[in-house]
């Protein structure tokens, strides 16, 4: 494969050995996407870039992204880094959240953002004003015909592989006049599926009660929630979950009330989950085990953490035992002794 007149290897690990076939998307993806919602938190332009082109080399090949992620820079970030990419990768963008249109002007947004870090309070305070200032679910069609036109030109694309209705509930989803719209972009070629990523209680516990056309569902699943198995109406759809990592300091709060639980885990499994990094990586291989059939997206500033979040992907101690022995360390009615899985 080459890139930019650069040779490369194929890309190891989770790419080759578990690509995984989203049906709805059509063709496949690799398994966990790099999520850009924070991309432009941590630093500057070219840090974000860095961040992304860390997720490329270890072989993500999915990354989702929203018109309001950056107030509207993470699109034009990633539109900017995947550039002669595009046919390699698979791209979600949302829309109904967009961006407050007053910050989408400010010039030099990133730095303007940096600064503001140095000040905490006033960082606290503009950030305020800025949420209260986004536009909320904006699901009619003329707001979400404006919307896709400015993902696609950001995005640098013709068409999205996934386009979801950011934060919408379900009568939000099923209006006919919206749907109609999203079936006729997806005749079009804009749009190759479509769907929802929305917080898991604006699912009703219930795809079903979604138009039966949304193809696409995304949601946070972690070890500590396990959301996914309380949805029904399942069958046919794609599930992109997010958000294992972010119940991290919970999970390890709740490991270290259990050290002799802990202890025998270490033991049998080879981890150390005294350590945010096995607990890290254990709580994301349980996110793709628990979600086989569809993608898993973890967000990151750091682009250690990117290779290493791959990495576990292939690493030999991540065993069905070891992931069933984990969970049942959030279970409270798990029996201690027990050291293998009832049933896989
Ligand atoms: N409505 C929706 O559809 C919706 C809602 C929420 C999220 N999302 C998508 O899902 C993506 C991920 O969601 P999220 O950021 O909430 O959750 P997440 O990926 O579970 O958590 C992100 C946090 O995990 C940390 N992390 C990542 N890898 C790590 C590692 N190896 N070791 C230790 N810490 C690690 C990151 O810190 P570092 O930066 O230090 O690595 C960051 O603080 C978002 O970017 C967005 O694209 C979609």
């Amino acid at each position: 494969m080459t890139h930019h007149g650069r040779s490369r290897r194929p890309p190891k690990g989770a790419f080759t050995l578990k690509r995984l076939l989203v049906r709805a998307l059509g063709r496949e993806t690799s398994p966990l996407g790099y999520g850009c919602a924070a991309l432009t938190a941590a630093g500057s332009r070219r840090d974000a870039i860095r961040v992304l082109e860390a997720a490329f080399d270890a072989g993500i090949r999915h990354f989702d992204v929203a018109r309001l992620y950056g107030q509207g820079v993470a699109e034009e970030i990633l539109g900017e880094f995947l550039a002669g990419k595009r046919a390699e990768v698979t791209i979600t963008s949302k829309f109904g959240l967009e961006p407050a249109p007053v910050v989408a002007r400010v010039p030099f947004l990133p730095t303007v953002k940096r600064l503001l870090k140095l000040i905490p309070a006033i960082d606290r305070r503009v950030r305020r004003t800025v949420s209260s200032m986004t536009a909320a679910g904006s699901f009619d069609v003329e707001s979400a015909r404006r919307s896709l036109e400015t993902s696609l030109r950001m995005l640098r694309t013709d068409y999205l592989d996934c386009w979801l209705l950011h934060e919408a509930d379900a009568d939000e989803a099923n209006r006919p006049e919206l749907v109609e719209f999203l079936l006729e972009r997806q005749r079009a070629g804009q749009v190759r599926a479509f769907g929802l990523g929305s917080a898991f209680q604006r699912l009703g516990g219930d795809c079903s009660r979604f138009p039966g056309c949304f193809q696409v569902f995304q949601f946070e699943n972690s070890v500590l929630g396990r959301e996914r198995r309380r949805l029904g109406g399942v069958l046919g759809r794609a599930l992109i979950t997010h958000s294992a990592l972010a119940p991290m300091p919970r999970a390890l709060e709740h490991l270290g009330r259990s050290p002799g639980a802990v202890s025998r885990f270490n033991g049998e499994h080879g981890f150390d989950l005294r350590s945010p990094r096995d607990v890290a990586a254990l709580m994301l291989a349980w996110a793709v085990r628990d979600n086989p059939e569809g993608v898993v997206l973890f967000g990151s500033g750091s682009p250690h953490h990117v290779r290493e979040n791959v990495a576990l992907l292939d690493d030999p101690r991540v065993t069905p035992a070891a992931l069933w022995g984990f969970e049942a360390l959030f279970t409270p009615e798990a029996e201690p002794n027990r050291s293998s899985p009832a049933s896989p």
